[in-house]
């Protein structure tokens, strides 16, 4: 397993994080265990931050707050300068809740319900991204009842095909998400959020999907919504002035990963930029970006305890671990490869190769195909790095399994920043209608 941030192997063998001990921090917090590297996340918004921000800049980042919320990770990038994009009003509340100023957060999604927009408007947040025309017109109606000038962006599908897994490609012309570019209706998006009374259009947003490597696709993404802007400018008069980019950066998982480095992803995207507007003679727009998996991913590592390990002779050995696809679905749904190390043998020679699974009633319940480890025995823990993105975010409670918990570890200190779920909370919202209250009395 490659080590990512301050993770470091010490001199018992054993695998260390922040300056904290992995197998300590089993044993206080239990297992599973999600561990986030704080010195990383703020590392990885600070190179953001640089690229994009910084130096006189004025261009925004916005940490997409879907690949790991929670109120802890928005005082870290809030504190780093980086905005927010949030995906519903649930992730908008816990912003706020956690003391995020709304006009730093920008508000996604392909079906917002009524409420949550009225909840956006209530709150004051930066910018409202519409994304259809039945929003468009849902939106214009509710800021006019609320006495309220919306500012939004106009989510684009650019027709941009990125590399990547079918369920996370999202900038392809057959797509659920934005105004299709091609056939006109991006234009005449524009020509209705310009027309509408209580919309004030800022400029435009494309995402085009995410855990992509190939700056070329950003570059053409970035290529074609200026292409646009300046379609617009001539057909209607209006200048945009800011342009969201959104995110999609790719990192490493897995040898087979080759990202490239935040520094030249920002260098590709502003010089696309530049050149069109030095093409067209265009203002340049303030840029946007919303990177979420290569601000936290990186920076988080799954820690299971190992418990039943099953040998088929000549086939493969299963070890199973107290986790699996309820806190990492990301390998049943995208056949997503990770890295593990056995965290209390870290510097034991390796002996075989063991496939580890998860405790679903899931065939499909694997965590890694072919790992190569040191004799492993029940009780030994297996620490899976990369998982601070789309993890926690994506766990569900299939099987009645209580959400692990996650600590978040910093110079030698440990503080928990979600806690453990426990049996009270798996039956805290289930009801049982009285008139079947007695139906078990004396079976049994
Ligand atoms: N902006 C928008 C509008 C998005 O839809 C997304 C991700 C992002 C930004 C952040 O993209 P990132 O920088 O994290 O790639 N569950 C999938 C990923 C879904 C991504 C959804 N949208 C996974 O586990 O791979």
């Amino acid at each position: 397993m490659r080590l990512h941030g301050t993770m470091r192997i010490n001199a018992r063998g054993e695998l260390e994080i922040g300056s904290c001990n992995v197998v300590e921090l089993a044993r206080t917090f239990g297992t599973p265990l999600y561990i986030m590297d704080e010195t990383l996340i703020r590392q990885n918004c600070r190179e953001y931050y640089q690229a994009f921000a910084g130096g006189g800049s004025r261009d925004g980042v916005l940490y997409a707050a879907k690949a790991f919320m929670a109120p802890a990770i928005c005082k870290i990038v809030g504190s780093e300068g980086l905005g927010l994009d949030v995906i519903s009003g649930g992730e908008l509340y816990l912003a706020l809740k956690a003391g995020f100023s709304p006009e730093r957060i920008f508000l996604h999604g392909n079906n917002k319900s009524p409420s949550e927009l009225q909840f956006a408007l209530k709150s004051g947040v930066g910018r409202i991204v519409v994304d259809n025309f039945y929003e468009l017109e849902l939106l214009d109606r509710l800021a006019g009842e609320s006495g309220c000038l919306s500012s939004v962006l106009l989510r684009v599908a650019p027709g941009i095909e990125a590399h990547s897994h079918d369920y996370i490609k999202t900038g392809q012309l057959d797509s659920k998400f934005g105004f299709t570019l091609g056939n006109g209706d991006a234009m005449q998006a524009v020509q209705i959020a310009l027309r509408a009374e209580n919309l004030h259009l800022k400029g435009l947003h494309c995402h085009i999907g995410s855990q992509i490597f190939e700056l070329d696709a950003f570059r053409d993404a970035a290529r074609v919504m200026m292409d646009f802007l300046e379609e617009i400018r001539v057909q209607t008069g209006w200048t945009a002035t800011e342009l969201d980019l959104g995110g999609g950066l790719g990192i490493y998982y897995s040898a087979d990963d080759t990202p490239p480095p935040i520094k030249e992803y920002a260098c590709a995207i502003r010089e696309s930029v530049d050149e069109s507007c030095k093409k067209w003679n265009f203002p340049r727009p303030k840029l946007f970006v919303e990177p979420g998996r290569s601000i936290v991913g990186p920076a988080g590592c799954t820690v299971y305890t190992i418990g039943a390990i099953k040998n088929i002779p000549g086939i493969r050995k299963y070890v199973a671990v107290d986790g699996g696809m309820t806190d990492n679905p990301r390998p049943a749904l995208y056949q997503a490869k990770y890295e593990g190390l056995v965290a209390n043998k870290a510097k034991e020679p390796v002996q075989e190769v063991v496939s580890i699974t998860g405790r679903c009633c899931e065939s499909g319940d694997m965590l890694i195909w072919d790992l190569s480890v040191p004799k492993v025995e029940p009780g030994d823990l297996l620490a899976i790095s990369c998982t601070g993105a789309y993890n926690y975010s994506m766990s569900s409670n299939y099987n009645c399994l209580p959400r692990p918990a996650v600590v978040l570890v910093h110079d030698g200190n440990a503080d928990l920043i979600v806690s453990r779920e426990t049996y009270g909370d798996l039956a805290q919202h289930h009801l049982v209608p009285e008139r079947l209250s007695s139906a078990l009395r004396g079976t049994g």
